[in-house]
């Protein structure tokens, strides 16, 4: 039997260069590997304030770049997390045996009450009890996530635990799932590529102006340093863009550049335009024959609704059993 890997998008707009080469990528290298279930976690997203006009037209937008990028629903699970009630129904059981100040305790939980301090509302506490029953919810034994995110595993496999402990053998302790280049660098400078840094991203649809344009816009140096590479920072950051893009020769020629007190960031920048594009050119021409296709990929959608429902049906009766419900 294959183990199960869970795994779900917020729908916080559309997809980005970073969670392309981070996340993404990452999903198509498990679908031949394991039996995964990718979904949208539109649940989630209402957490924090959001547009209700435009949701909808969001999770849309991330099941295309799913399916663009080259996740395939014969080999995986789409879903879309609302379209699943058990979802919401499983978190609420769950919640029942887990105390409130531990949740209060998390660092996630106190970065969104810092950024909202008039938008902390229930359904933010109660966001990693949601998260671990997406994933028990299927019996999810693998979760490709970011280190961020390991906070919210350890919730989720002390919940599992607690239920376990309490009701008898049900739910796998889940573990994180490391995957290949799950960093992927700002281009505004230090930290990470991030939507809601401005300068900081590629958006997936970028032609190639667009992204030279990005680029050009990147913070270098004066080119005049010499030595080694630094570690962070905006000349860092292209670095490392260079090596998660394979681009090795040019990696080593650039290197030697630096040392040298000649190099040219307008060339190392081109270099690292071509690359991106040409990364980007299949996805976005993938993304277009589905997107002319509306019918296909509702078709799409309601597959895999109807086997995670089938799926998320099974564990709702064997916990409504085991908690003494049914
Ligand atoms: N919290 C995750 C994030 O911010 C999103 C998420 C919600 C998730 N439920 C999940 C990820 C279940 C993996 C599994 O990125």
């Amino acid at each position: 039997m294959k183990k199960r890997v869970y795994s779900g998008i917020r729908a916080t707009g559309r997809l980005h260069l970073g969670n392309y080469l981070g996340a993404v990528k990452g999903m198509l290298a498990l679908q031949d590997e394991y039996d995964c279930i990718f979904s949208v976690v539109d649940s989630h997203t209402i957490t924090v304030p959001y547009d209700p006009k435009t949701l909808k037209q969001s999770v849309r937008e991330i099941i295309l770049d799913y399916l663009a990028a080259g996740l395939d629903p014969k080999k995986c699970h789409l879903e879309i997390q609302s379209m699943v009630p058990q979802h919401i129904e499983l978190s609420y059981y769950l919640a029942t045996i887990y105390p409130v100040s531990r949740l209060e305790d998390l660092p996630t939980y106190k970065d969104k009450k810092a950024q909202y301090p008039k938008y902390v509302n229930m359904g933010l506490l109660y966001y990693p009890v949601l998260m671990a029953a997406d994933v028990l919810l299927y019996k999810g034994e693998l979760v490709p996530v970011g280190i961020d995110q390991e906070p919210h595993l350890e919730v989720m496999r002390e919940i599992a635990r607690k239920f376990n402990g309490m009701f008898g053998q049900t739910f796998p302790e889940p573990q994180r799932f490391k995957t290949e280049g799950e960093y992927v660098p700002s281009l505004a400078g230090g930290g990470k590529m991030s939507k809601s840094v401005e300068g900081s991203y590629i958006t997936l649809t970028d032609d190639l102006e667009t992204i030279r344009k990005r680029l050009a816009a990147a913070p270098t140096d004066s080119g005049q340093i010499g030595g080694e590479l630094p570690k962070e920072g905006g000349v860092a950051n292209l670095f490392k863009l260079l090596k998660l893009l394979k681009l090795d020769v040019e990696y080593k020629k650039f290197e030697q550049d630096y040392r040298d007190k000649k190099i040219r960031y307008t060339e190392l920048k081109e270099v690292l335009a071509k690359a991106i594009y040409e990364e980007l050119q299949p996805f976005q021409e993938k993304r277009k024959i589905f997107k002319e296709d509306p019918k296909l990929v509702d078709d799409i959608i309601d597959e895999g609704n109807r086997k995670c429902l089938q799926m998320a049906d099974r564990t709702m009766g064997e916990v409504k059993k085991k908690m003494g419900l049914i």
